[in-house]
């Protein structure tokens, strides 16, 4: 089994090729990555393939409350349904809680059957509608789990 790590700044090329293959109007820029591999509060997590990222999730933590948020989790299309995209959110939830963090929050798309999925086979709560949320105008849908 691939073993899951921290990326650092030698894979901001990496982190935003995995980003503009998983996403087509939610790729994040190379700045806003840069910006995440170096913030404090922010943890970005990957999966190494023979020939780059295979899967990512950036996790992000704010002082003074005990949420934490996965921002993203993308997993390239000839490596899912494998089981990744569960394993990094296993992974976010254990370091979330070592943390002190008591819940973990994240949005999908509405359409995003995938994502919903995945988040709800993890034991995630819909929460919340998100009216024009996303780039594009599509609505959200707010998850959360107490770890
Ligand atoms: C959503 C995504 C991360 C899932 O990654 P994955 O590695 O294929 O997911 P896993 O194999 O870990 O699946 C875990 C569970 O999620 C659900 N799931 C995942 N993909 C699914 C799909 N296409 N349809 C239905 N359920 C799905 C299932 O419950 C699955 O469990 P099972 O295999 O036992 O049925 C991946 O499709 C992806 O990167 N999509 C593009 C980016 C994106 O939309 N990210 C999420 C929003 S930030």
């Amino acid at each position: 089994m691939r073993d899951i790590r921290t990326a650092d700044g030698d894979d901001l090329d990496a982190l935003r090729r995995l980003e503009t293959r998983c996403f087509d109007l939610d790729a994040q820029s190379r700045r806003s990555l840069r910006h995440l591999l170096t913030r404090a509060n922010a943890t970005v997590r990957v999966v190494d393939g023979d020939d780059g990222l295979l899967a990512g999730a950036v996790l992000l933590f704010r002082r003074g409350t005990r949420s934490a948020r996965l921002y993203s989790v993308a997993v390239v299309p000839e490596a899912r349904g494998g089981g990744l995209a569960r394993r990094l959110l296993a992974d976010a939830e254990r370091l979330a809680a070592a943390r002190g963090c008591r819940r973990l929050r994240a949005e999908a798309r509405l359409g995003n059957t995938a994502s919903r999925a995945l988040f709800a086979a993890a034991g995630y709560r819909e929460r919340a509608c998100l009216p024009g949320y996303y780039p594009g105008g599509e609505a959200g849908i707010r998850l959360e789990k107490e770890l």
